[in-house]
């Protein structure tokens, strides 16, 4: 069979009705635990010498079809599935970095992800070195000593849209023998592919576009293969252990030895998933299912509309600043055309002239948008960073990341273009009539 494109696999991949009662739609398997049968099945299928399901903790028939049908979409050799972005975020970095270690990352990222590279793993021995511009290779090359676990970078920051060079940072992680981890939350694999660019680890929250709702919250890791996790720099991935299909008198086996290249992942799930537990439930499962069978028709028109805002934006007398790197006199212009064929996504930002005051009488006057912390949904949303998904930012990081007490953050949605744009006029004419 020739290779599926990607609106194919979106509505087909990873899931045979055949294989599931001829269910058209995903089935939907709320079980604890899978009937083993005998003895001898049972054996064999823990020591994975069988496939089955043993534990929905570990691993379910219809989490396993959205994992599938995630890595198809992303060109990953596998994928897992987790409860929530933050959770494998967390899974992706002490994956890599347990024991303690060091992780570079850019200051301008998701404001949970910061706080927890800032004050939580740190609590675990995994501190990091936050850079002001992550495109800065010179400068990371500098910080690149015998300590450092992995690049940490989201591919299009949240809030600004800043685009990260995936492709030259993949090259300078693996001059050094580390892994480049690349959060595509907003961009999804509809817009941008990391493991295409050299990343080997890619990690989404599928809260957003993915689920594409705002009904479920849910996160994945996705690997390729090409990762040497072998390579004296991580022990967690050598040292034998006893849960890897270990049969009666069979000595333990470390995850390179019992997987090669799929090292991390299959760690991730037999290590995080099982041990830590943040396991996605089977019905949140199945509404990313259906969420992803329209990603693409829904991203590229969000994306198209995000383009005409920005836009618009750009000219209007109260606005001092549009973060939007798919405008086309935007400075990382040439890498969006290089990397972002499609748009850079749904997510933009933006200053009020004034202060806090004229932010939250403009957020008050919004009909249209709905004022929450999150984006991604088929509803316009709007939120003030800095009172909001940012808000765990020190005063002096805020200024470097770009998050100001004027800026707002939309998430625009599956409404009509025109009548987003007569809602941000409006609201802009209200923050300033008194
Ligand atoms: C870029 C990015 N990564 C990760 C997360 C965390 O995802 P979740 O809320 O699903 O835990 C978010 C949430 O806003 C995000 O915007």
């Amino acid at each position: 069979m020739t290779q599926e494109r990607f609106d194919t696999i979106q509505v087909h991949g990873g899931y045979d009705p055949g294989d599931n009662a001829d269910s058209v739609s995903p089935a939907i398997y709320p079980t604890a635990a899978f009937w083993l049968e005998n003895s001898q099945r049972g054996h064999a299928i823990a020591n994975g010498q069988q496939p089955g399901y043993l534990y929905s903790r570990v691993a379910n028939p219809t989490t396993a079809f959205l994992e599938r049908r995630l890595a198809a979409l992303d060109g990953a050799a596998e994928a897992v599935a987790v409860a929530s972005g933050m959770a494998a975020i967390t899974a992706a970095l002490l994956n890599v970095a347990e024991g303690g270690g060091r992780i570079i990352a850019p200051i301008d990222i998701y404001g949970g992800t910061y706080d927890s590279l800032r004050t939580l793993l740190p609590q675990f021995g995994v501190v990091t070195s936050f850079v002001e511009d992550i495109n800065d290779v010179d400068r990371l090359e500098g910080l690149l000593g015998d300590d450092v676990k992995a690049i940490y970078a989201e591919s299009v920051s949240n809030p600004t849209t800043k685009i990260t060079d995936v492709d030259a940072l993949a090259k300078l992680a693996h001059r050094h023998g580390i892994p480049l981890i690349i959060d595509n939350t907003l961009p999804t694999p509809y817009l941008f592919r990391p493991l295409e660019h050299g990343a080997d680890i890619v990690v989404y929250s599928t809260t957003k576009a993915i689920s594409g709702h705002g009904n479920v919250i849910g996160g994945a890791v996705t690997t390729g293969t090409s990762f040497d996790w072998g390579n004296g720099r991580y022990p967690q991935f050598t040292n034998p252990e006893y849960v890897l299909g270990e049969v009666i008198g069979n000595p333990p086996r470390g995850f390179v030895e019992a997987f090669g290249p799929l090292a991390f992942i299959r760690r991730v799930r037999v290590k995080y998933l099982r041990l830590t537990g943040p396991v996605l439930g089977t019905f949140d499962s199945y509404l990313q299912l259906v969420g992803l069978e329209t990603l693409g028709e829904r991203l590229g028109k969000e994306t198209d509309s995000a383009l005409e805002v920005a836009r618009h934006l750009k000219g209007h007398a109260h606005i001092t600043r549009v973060n939007y790197s798919g405008l086309p006199d935007d400075a990382q212009h040439a890498l969006v055309e290089r990397d972002f064929p499609r748009g850079v996504g749904s997510v933009l930002s933006f200053d009020l002239e004034g202060g806090a005051e004229q932010a939250r009488d403009f957020i008050d006057n919004l009909h249209l948008f709905t004022y929450l912390a999150n984006i991604g949904d088929v509803r316009s949303l709007v939120a003030d960073p800095i009172n909001t998904t940012h808000r765990e930012f020190t005063p002096e990081d805020r200024v470097i990341a770009g998050i100001r007490p004027t800026t707002i953050r939309l998430s625009i949605g599956l409404e009509n273009p025109r009548d987003i744009i007569a809602d941000i006029d409006q609201a802009i004419d209200a923050a300033y009539r008194g």
